[in-house]
């Protein structure tokens, strides 16, 4: 049987370490590429010298030679610069968009029928700069945030609670910024609605500590996160290599779904060998619908940014 084959670009903090979650979850052949020289031979040195203590089998290689990636099936995108303390997500736009226009132009050269997952910031725009340069199908272009975010309010939620993060269930919608939508009325703790287990304040208390999670670390690190958003990438990866139909939140196209009119933007998505197979349209009422209207006008505003700048 043919084995994946997975590129990750990018062999900083996020791409080295969704190489190294990748491999010791099996998900197939490894391909970890940089501009740095040696930066992702080296990284991929060592991860594959853990394998025999970790009993993994990996096939890692470190390249910055774009024809090692040739056919891949995915490709992981984390090259681009990320946050420092006292910058927003959005002061990154006009570098990051250089480097993803770029790195797409060498996916569709090298693989051309691969599934693209971003990751690099500002978000949403850097999915829409993906999919405008490949002008892949857009149900194979999409972005790792909502995975992210939503493991931060469940991991908040799980400590307030006292209970396993494995009972929490949320979903998440809306850009990848402050104004992003965690759903308390689309939450649960083992089936039971979050909102019978905490009150108005606690709950809007654990959202706003979610919106702020990110510079949270980057204030602690002077460096944005990578552990958890790598372990977000790594779960779309796999959910679409083994065909699992698993509903994560994500950065996906939606045009006639929630009104969005063809922007890429965070929402429930069936996540599958097609990639993106099917967005979950909610009920949303009218104070949800009215702040995913907020959010989806600021990436809207992003979107033209890129329109600009490419
Ligand atoms: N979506 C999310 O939830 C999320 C979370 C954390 C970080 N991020 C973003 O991920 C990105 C990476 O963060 P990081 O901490 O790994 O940064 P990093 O600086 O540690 O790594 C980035 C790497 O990309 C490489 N690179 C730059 N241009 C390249 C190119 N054209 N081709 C190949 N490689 C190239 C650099 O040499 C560097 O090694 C940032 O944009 C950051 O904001 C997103």
């Amino acid at each position: 049987m043919a084995r994946n084959k997975i590129t990750i670009v990018g062999a900083g903090k996020v791409g080295a370490t969704t190489a190294h979650i990748a491999a010791t979850k099996h998900l197939g052949d490894i391909v970890l590429l940089d501009i740095i020289e040696g930066l992702a031979e080296g990284k991929a040195l060592d991860i594959a010298e853990a394998s025999p203590i970790q009993l993994s089998s990996p096939r890692i290689i470190g390249t910055c030679d774009w024809e090692s990636t040739a056919e891949s099936d995915i490709v992981i995108i984390t090259s681009g610069f990320p946050r420092k303390p006292g910058m927003s997500r959005d002061d990154l736009l006009a570098k990051n968009v250089q480097i993803i226009k770029d790195v797409s132009r060498n996916v569709v050269k090298y693989s051309p029928n691969s599934i693209i997952i971003v990751v690099c910031n500002p978000l949403d725009a850097m999915v829409y700069t993906a999919a405008k340069i490949t002008g892949f199908v857009k149900n194979k272009v999409m972005g790792m945030a909502g995975v992210l975010d939503s493991a931060r309010f469940s991991y908040f939620l799980a400590c307030e609670l006292g209970v396993s993060v494995e009972d929490i269930k949320c979903v998440l919608m809306g850009g990848h910024g402050d104004d992003m939508i965690p759903l308390p009325r689309f939450t649960s703790v083992k089936g039971i609605p979050v909102t019978e287990l905490l009150d108005e304040e606690k709950i809007a208390e654990l959202i706003e500590r979610t919106r702020k999670g990110g510079i949270e670390i980057v204030n602690l690190l002077g460096h944005s996160a990578y552990y958890a958003p790598a372990a977000g990438a790594v779960k779309m990866a796999e959910a679409i290599l083994k065909d699992k139909k698993t509903v994560l939140s994500c950065c996906a196209y939606c045009d006639s779904e929630y009104n969005v009119g063809g922007y890429f933007v965070g929402v429930p998505a069936i996540l599958g060998k097609n990639g993106i197979e099917k967005v979950i349209e909610l009920n949303l009422n009218e104070a949800e619908k009215a702040q995913f209207k907020e959010s989806l006008d600021h990436v809207k505003q992003l979107a033209l940014k890129v329109d600009k700048l490419l």
